[in-house]
């Protein structure tokens, strides 16, 4: 799919006063740092429509995004970055999970995962909370220019292997991306295509 445009469109905290518009809409999630803002910036082509940063928290809104003027790319807070432990309910913001639960536009969670790290108890329960309120999802393994693809099957096999360990039937649908190296970005716009067209 060519992107023509990609515009901001608005920030806020508040599901309810998210776009009115009735089009299709891709969520980014996943913990503060995993590289939200980048995906968004790559697929987009535009360095500069998601804010990034080196320091985890930046994203601190729901930050809706129209591609070709009709789609939306959504860019959320990031979790598990609470100065504090606090319970796995209170670690997923309010106004995160009123999004996920209310928007009825919202088509596809892309929840994305530091193709780094081991899995982790936080993305495996947010994984557990998009299925149980039947969003569908797709895993997006990021920063993979920073392994090798070795280490980078081992780490896919890693979570299929936890996934079913925690009752899932299959391993939702997944990439392997990088921000830097534009890798991933053919595949997840044409997923996205896909859906549009459906
Ligand atoms: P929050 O908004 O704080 O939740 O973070 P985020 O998930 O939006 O992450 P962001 O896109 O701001 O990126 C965090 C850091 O990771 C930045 O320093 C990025 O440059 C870096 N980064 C993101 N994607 C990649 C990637 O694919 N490869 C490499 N090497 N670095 C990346
Ligand atoms: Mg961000």
């Amino acid at each position: 799919m060519k992107i023509n445009t990609a515009e901001f469109v608005i920030s806020n905290s508040d599901v309810a006063k998210c776009p009115k518009d009735m089009l299709p809409e891709y969520a980014f999630i996943g913990r503060s740092n995993v590289g939200k803002s980048s995906l968004i910036n790559m697929l987009t082509n535009n360095k500069n429509l998601a804010k990034t940063s080196g320091r985890p928290g930046k994203t601190q809104l729901i930050n809706h995004f129209l591609v070709n003027k009709n789609w939306f790319l959504v860019d959320l807070p990031g979790y598990g970055y609470a100065r504090v432990s606090k319970k796995t309910k209170e670690i997923f913001q309010k106004f995160i999970t009123d999004y996920f639960e209310k928007r009825e536009q919202l088509v596809c969670a892309f929840i994305l995962i530091d193709i780094r790290h081991e899995a982790q108890k936080i993305d495996l329960e947010f994984i557990t909370y998009i299925g149980e309120i039947e969003i569908p999802m797709c895993l997006v393994f990021t920063k993979a220019d920073k392994i090798g693809k070795v280490k980078a099957d081992m780490a896919v096999a890693d979570y299929r292997k936890k996934l079913l360990a925690n009752n899932w039937e299959e391993m939702p649908p997944y990439f392997i991306t990088s921000s830097s190296e534009g890798r991933g970005r053919e595949e997840l716009l044409e997923y996205i295509d896909g859906i549009n067209r459906e």
